[in-house]
């Protein structure tokens, strides 16, 4: 039966995004002018908490960031929603994570991270409430993933982002992996014999989900108008969790996440999933 509501644990990272708007992104050597600068919150693990939130689940953020003035700042959206943040720490002699972003006149965007805290955020530091889910990304230690997941049988999605080499102790707990395409070629090699599910995005043009070889569902993305693709990913990833921890079938749940990251493109930042009742109320334009 399914939990009402789910509880899921996001194990992740906490960064402040400076997002700079250009019209096109400059060339190696390239110095461009006009460009508008605005803070928002983010780091994959945030994003996804908030996510997770919206779409109505209990949600723990196991996260580091520094002792500093940008932490408050950075978890503002996830206070102001519910997030429970007690298992969150704040760790003197680091900086809270940093994202340079780019975002161009397209909404694609560029990203350099300066991980701060993230980085540090080691197995002293985790604390688990029982959860029905965990969601990890590769923007802190794997270690620290494996030892949350490690002593309960919680469904764990892992989207490997940014790129790393994965552990093999981490991929053989993993129930779902979510990549993007360029993800996808990068960790292909490395999941010889990996029996969970596989979801792909493909950004405009939807995603699949695949088990043991086979395509299990398919869904397109609705056509929106994009304003910054920054964080899509985490909605899609955030989304499709929730809906399968709910008990949707593979395919209802990927039409779901599909349409939750459509509508967070259409926003400017990391964090702009739509609530449940924003997913209800959504048409095509
Ligand atoms: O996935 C988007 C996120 O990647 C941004 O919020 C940024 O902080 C980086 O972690």
């Amino acid at each position: 039966m399914k939990p009402d509501p789910v509880r899921i644990g996001v194990v992740g990272s906490v960064n402040l995004d400076i997002v700079a708007s250009v019209r096109r992104f400059p060339e190696p050597g390239e110095t461009i002018t006009g460009a508008s600068v605005e803070r928002h919150p983010g780091g994959k693990g945030a994003n996804q908490a908030l996510a997770a939130r919206r779409l109505g689940a209990d949600v723990y953020l196991l996260a580091c960031l520094g002792a500093d003035d940008m932490a408050g700042e950075a978890l503002a959206g996830l206070t102001q929603a519910g997030v429970n943040l007690d298992f969150c720490r704040y760790l003197d002699g680091y900086n809270t994570g940093l994202a340079l972003i780019w975002v161009s006149d397209e909404g694609e965007n560029k990203i350099v991270v300066a991980p701060g805290a993230n980085a540090a955020f080691g197995e002293d530091q985790l604390e688990l409430p029982h959860v029905d889910a965990l969601i990890a990304q590769l923007e802190i230690p794997q270690d620290t993933i494996i030892a949350a997941a490690r002593g309960n049988n919680a469904f764990l999605t892992l989207n490997a982002a940014p790129v790393r080499p994965l552990s093999r102790q981490l991929l053989e707990r993993t129930d779902l992996l979510v990549v993007n395409e360029i993800e996808a070629r990068a960790v292909g090699a490395e999941l010889t014999g990996f029996s969970g599910m596989i979801a792909t995005t493909y950004g405009r043009n939807g995603a699949s989900l695949r088990q043991g070889g086979r395509e299990i569902a398919r869904a397109q993305s609705p056509r929106v108008r994009a304003v910054d693709t920054t964080g899509a990913g985490d909605t899609f990833t955030a989304a499709l969790t929730v809906g399968l921890i709910e008990g949707l079938d593979p395919q209802a749940a990927l039409e779901r996440a599909c349409l939750a990251a459509a509508i967070s493109v259409t926003r400017p930042g990391a964090q702009g999933s739509p609530t449940r009742e924003e997913l209800a109320a959504f048409t095509p334009d």
